[in-house]
């Protein structure tokens, strides 16, 4: 087996299993799942986890002398049961404990540059898995990998999720987490752990998971600002060893959590000749459900999570009122039946409703184009990242204050590389220039406003009235339905 193929069998990217879990849905409520623990609440005993050593374990094996996987040869499984197996500790033989099989597909991806100096990358396996039929607020235990591996080290120990309520005005689930533009610092680690112990029961990433472009390729070390340390790069490198990084740190939760995505710009990552190849990773590790919502394609899509709609939508790709992706969410929001998902969430990478000086007005062309078509609907939330802040608007419409109109949050404070964003454009000589701000997707429509207290000029001079909240530092949301 080539060496990837070794690291690759056990990483698994269990988003492919979970996508089903939540297509079919139902809700049991835990004991109280335990908020953050305040001071108030100590002295704690002293207590130390143990080092992970998997997280040391680097991919940084890769390159051209290694010969890439053929996905075709290793069997993508997941073993599973509604009952603990008596045996889950025991490798090798899983047929006995587990009723249910269901194969999937492997697949490998790569990152290539054809210019000297820049690494080239090809992933191990990456199976999918689809189990179909799943009841839903059940817990399900399951073991996944390739059990044709001899004395079971092709699989996983046993692990277990939920499934979330069905489809139903009554049943909602649990706690929904809300989280953006993530990445893998010392912050994106106390941003996962605060998530995990708030017992979420669907995670929602509204784009940029890993910051792979922000790495060197020698040492896989980040740097704040890629371009700024390598001016001369042919091309903006991506270290996808990171992914799999990424991948592993993340293993405890998208184990038994579900867990949404959406792209966001630095899943662009352009590879080959003047970077003609993209959205290579985004592709190939995350399995959503687009053909189930009638789209087609990763960059957008839909599902239900018991009483909530949820809506994901591409800034990466044609918005247009003319394109593909609108009249898709045309189709879907007339689909909308309110008795059965009474709440109605979006969300995508860019915001468009942003007072902070980093990406302001960065997507207008996107909200001239939709905002009518999501207001005309109802739509209730709005979640977007992209921004390294929270803020949380007061409904709006058309930058008009309007009781009909989304609430937008902002929660693009993950924790990544690139650090939290502080300025306002309405602070003193930080009102962005015409030049600032162009997006790596789509034209620029930067307007100024036409009327109210900042008529005729491209900045507030104080908070703008349809900002309700905003708070620099890392962190993420909990979305509960009461
Ligand atoms: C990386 O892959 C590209 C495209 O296949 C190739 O042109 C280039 O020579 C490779 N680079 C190295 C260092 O092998
Ligand atoms: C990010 O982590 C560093 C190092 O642990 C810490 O000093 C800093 O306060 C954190 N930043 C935020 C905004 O939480
Ligand atoms: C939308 O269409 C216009 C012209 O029809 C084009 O210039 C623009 O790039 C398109 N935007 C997107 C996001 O596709
Ligand atoms: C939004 O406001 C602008 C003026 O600020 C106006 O030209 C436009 O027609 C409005 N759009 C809608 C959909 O009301
Ligand atoms: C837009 O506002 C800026 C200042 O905020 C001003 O410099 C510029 O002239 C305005 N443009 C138009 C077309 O009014």
């Amino acid at each position: 087996m080539a060496a990837p193929a070794a690291a690759g069998d056990l990483r698994f990217l269990l988003v492919g299993l979970l996508l089903v879990v939540v297509v079919g849905s139902r809700l049991v409520r835990p004991p109280d799942g335990g908020g953050i623990p305040t001071t108030l609440d100590g002295p704690f005993e002293p207590a130390t986890r143990a080092f992970d050593r998997a997280l040391r374990q680097g991919s940084d094996d890769v390159g051209s002398h290694l010969t890439p996987l053929d996905p075709s040869t290793v069997r993508s499984e997941v073993w599973y049961s509604e009952r603990p197996s008596p045996t889950a500790a025991a490798a090798g033989d899983v047929s006995g404990h587990y009723p249910h099989v269901a194969r999937g597909k492997a697949e490998v991806y790569s990152q290539l540059y054809p210019y000297p100096g820049l690494l080239n990358y090809t992933s191990g396996a990456i199976h999918h898995v689809r189990l179909r039929g799943l009841r839903p607020a059940t817990r399900y235990y399951y073991r996944c990998g390739d059990s044709s591996v001899r004395g079971g080290a092709g699989l996983s120990g046993e692990l277990s999720f939920e499934t979330l309520p069905s489809s139903a005005a009554a049943a909602y689930p649990r706690r929904v987490a809300v989280v953006g533009d993530l990445g893998l610092t010392g912050n994106s680690t106390s941003t996962v752990e605060h998530l995990a112990r708030n017992d979420p029961s669907l995670v929602v990433v509204v784009g940029d998971m890993t910051y792979a472009n922000q790495y060197r390729t020698t040492g896989g070390r980040g740097v704040p600002c890629f371009s700024c340390s390598f001016p001369d790069a042919p091309l903006r490198e991506s270290y996808q060893p990171r992914w799999d990084g990424w991948g592993r740190f993340m293993e405890p939760l998208t184990s038994r959590i579900p867990m949404m995505v959406i792209e966001g710009n630095h899943e662009i990552e352009p590879q080959g000749q003047g970077g003609a190849v993209t959205f290579a990773s985004y592709l190939a590790r995350f399995a959503v459900p687009s053909e189930e919502s009638g789209s087609n394609t990763k960059f957008y899509y839909s599902f239900n999570a018991g009483g909530i709609h949820f809506i994901m939508l591409g800034a990466y790709v044609d918005y247009n009122r003319t394109g593909a992706q609108y009249s898709w969410l045309e189709k879907d929001l007339r689909k909308i039946d309110r008795r059965v998902t009474p709440w109605v969430v979006a969300a995508w990478h860019p915001p468009w409703y942003n007072s902070y000086s980093s990406h302001y007005q960065e997507f207008e062309c996107m909200r001239q184009a939709m905002e009518g078509l999501l207001y005309q609907h109802g739509v209730d939330i709005v979640f977007s990242g992209h921004v390294h802040a929270y803020e949380r608007m007061n409904r709006v419409f058309n930058y008009t204050l309007d009781p009909c109109g989304p609430v937008y949050i902002t929660i693009g404070d993950g924790g990544n590389i690139e650090k939290i964003d502080i300025d306002h454009a309405d602070d003193p000589g930080k009102c962005p220039g015409p030049g600032d701000n162009h997006p790596e997707f789509g034209g620029v429509c930067h307007l100024n406003f036409t009327s109210g207290p900042a008529k005729g000029k491209f900045c507030w001079e104080k908070q703008p009235e349809w900002s309700a909240f905003r708070e620099s530092s890392f962190g993420h949301g909990i979305l509960e339905s009461l």
